[in-house]
């Protein structure tokens, strides 16, 4: 059909045809592409109404809008073409009259006159102004995708993240990886998140599932002599959703064999350092490196946001014999909030309250006032006349407040202090999303476990295949808190972009953290029988990584959710407005694929 009108208009174009323009072009310019260099070209346009003026009875000036940007032109008042209308204009590219030029665009300077209109396709009212100038509703954003999708702004963001994924994926090639897909059908693995089941049609009861990451096949294509391989691969989890995450997403998925950490991080940095490049136009300052320990110990996270300062102090010296209860316990840090003096008493106090509901079991605050003739500092707390002279200076010059600050302070086991001020720092001093430059980093020597669930069994911090620390692998058994991994993660503002590892590539480590765990050597053997087999018939010593693509976009792109640089994502609930999905199957369906519903 398609195919057909094009054939058709092209046949009546054939003899209007614009100079030096083929007869089958449709458009011989762009919306955005018309400067005054092109002045007495006769052009061809195509896209969608952005703006209809009347101007008089006999003319109107139309604004004709594609993803370049777009052209006034001025046509016959006669001519219908209403909001969102898809036409081809076929103008005279003239100089707008002096006064009338407009600085804000780009072809502000000239203006299509003479002009034949051919209506492509007409269009209902849309349903919100295609301008990033309007806020709209998200749903209905979303239920009408393709209409949001021809906001500057959308097609800023799509073409920025091909450019990202071009850029990506030429730096991989460059560096000698090869690029191989997996498959999206696969089985469960123990990766950490629930995964999404598909059912097998020809093996009732069965179900395959779909891949949280392409860890397991990338592990045996190094088995299978890969060496180094890439993917862009869509990966699946059945998370609850957050500005940061969605149900599908993309991974930059990176493995290679007969390498150290610090290789697999040169790789992956060439390739983020590349794609920001190519995204932004400037290459991403020094990528630093630092452990999980000192992430911890100075920034409360393990994602630090490097874009500010406000570091954790520890005060373990200062309060080394307090006689203040509260400050009494295995950790005391200290954050200093500069100028927070000003805060208001509801809000230092909200600030107490928060730190509570972040595990803590209080927050000390002290503003500080100024300084005595002496030198000592004059502190405002509830805590100041518990506290020694010597615990009161110390306070001031181990976090190095001056007045007019604020001292926050928590007492706890180690892990709560870092974690409960390392939040408020990031709530009193992030700056927003796409200010204060781009800080990369590395986090590195993450511990293999974080913590033990209810049942007192170690949970994988990164996942079962992380080698641990060769130093450490005799802690398994009596400390396996204490063991390191060779985990890294890199960060960037904040935000978690990427992990990755070296992979246990020997049997009988693989089995041993498999117990630590608390799989069953029968349990292993059924789920991944398949990679330990693997593991058994020459596996290389590897290791690898996965960017987040995603979030890497929303971060150059300066967006805040991720949403914003999918063209399809699902809503904060999960589901496709635009689409409707998930919906029911049809009664047939399900007996086809042997399943029954039960009622809700
Ligand atoms: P991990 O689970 O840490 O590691 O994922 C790697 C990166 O993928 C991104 N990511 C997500 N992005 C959007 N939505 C989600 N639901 C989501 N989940 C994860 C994040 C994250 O840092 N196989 C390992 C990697 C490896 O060890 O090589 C893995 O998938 O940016």
């Amino acid at each position: 059909m398609a195919a057909k009108r094009i054939a058709r208009l092209n046949e009546r174009t054939a003899d209007t045809a614009p100079p030096g323009s083929s007869a089958t072009q449709m458009r011989t310019h762009m919306c955005g592409e018309l400067r005054e260099g092109d002045v007495g070209k006769r052009v061809r346009l195509c896209g969608w109404v952005a703006t209809r003026r009347e101007h008089g009875e006999h003319l109107a000036f139309v604004d004709l809008r594609d993803h370049s940007g777009v052209t006034q032109c001025v046509v016959g008042g006669s001519v219908e073409a209403r909001s969102e209308w898809v036409l081809q204009v076929e103008g005279t590219v003239r100089r707008r009259p002096a006064g009338n030029e407009n600085p804000e665009l780009p072809t502000g300077d000239v203006e299509l006159a003479d002009c034949n209109v051919e209506v492509l396709a007409r269009a209902e009212p849309p349903p919100f102004a295609v301008d990033d100038r309007v806020e709209s509703d998200e749903s209905v954003r979303l239920r009408y995708r393709y209409v949001d999708l021809r906001r500057p702004r959308m097609q800023g963001n799509l073409r920025l993240r091909s450019r990202v994924l071009t850029a990506l994926r030429e730096a991989m090639l460059r560096q000698g990886f090869c690029e191989v897909e997996t498959p999206l059908l696969w089985t469960p693995t123990p990766e950490g998140a629930r995964e999404f089941a598909v059912p097998a049609r020809l093996h009732r009861g069965e179900f395959y599932v779909l891949p949280q990451s392409p860890q397991i096949a990338k592990q045996l294509l190094m088995v299978g002599g890969v060496d180094r391989y890439f993917q862009m691969a869509r990966c699946l989890r059945d998370e609850d959703l957050r500005a940061d995450r969605q149900f599908e997403f993309t991974q930059l998925d990176v493995e290679a064999s007969f390498v150290s950490a610090s290789d697999v991080r040169e790789a992956v940095t060439e390739a983020v350092v590349e794609a920001t490049e190519a995204a932004v136009g400037e290459r991403p300052g020094e990528v630093k490196s630092i452990s999980w320990q000192e992430a911890m110990d100075r920034y409360g996270v393990d994602k630090p946001d490097m874009r500010f300062e406000m570091e954790l102090v520890d005060l373990g010296e200062v309060f080394a014999g307090t006689e203040v209860r509260a400050m009494a316990a295995q950790c005391v840090k200290g954050l200093r909030v500069p100028a927070g003096a000003q805060l208001s008493r509801n809000r230092v106090d909200a600030l107490a309250e928060r730190a509570k509901q972040l595990g803590a079991k209080g927050l000390a605050s002290f503003k500080v006032a100024g300084t005595r003739s002496g030198g000592e500092p004059v502190l405002e707390s509830a805590l100041e006349k518990f506290l020694s002279a010597t615990e009161r200076a110390g306070l001031v010059s181990a976090t190095g407040a001056v007045p007019g600050d604020l001292i926050l302070v928590v007492a706890d086991s180690w892990r709560t202090a870092c974690e409960v001020l390392g939040q408020l720092r990031l709530e009193l001093g992030r700056p927003p999303v796409g200010t204060g430059g781009r800080r990369l980093c590395w986090v590195t020597d993450f511990p293999l476990f974080e913590g033990l669930d209810d049942e007192g069994v170690p949970i994988a911090a990164h996942h079962p295949f992380t080698m641990p620390h060769r130093e450490d692998l005799d802690l398994l058994d009596s400390d396996p808190l204490a063991v390191r991994s060779e985990a890294y993660d890199l960060v960037l503002n904040g935000w978690e972009l990427g992990s990755g590892s070296i992979r246990i590539h020997r049997e009988d480590i693989q089995r041993k953290v498999f117990d630590v765990l608390g799989i069953s050597p029968e349990d292993a053997e059924a789920r991944f029988g398949f990679l330990l087999g693997a593991l058994r018939y020459g596996a290389p010593p590897h290791g690898g990584f996965a960017v987040g693509v995603d979030r890497l976009v929303a971060l150059l792109a300066g967006e805040e959710n991720i949403r914003e640089v999918i063209a399809f994502p699902k809503t904060q609930s999960g589901t496709d407005p635009l689409t409707g999905a998930p919906k029911p199957l049809s009664a047939q369906s399900l007996r086809e694929l042997g399943l029954r519903v039960e009622a809700r």
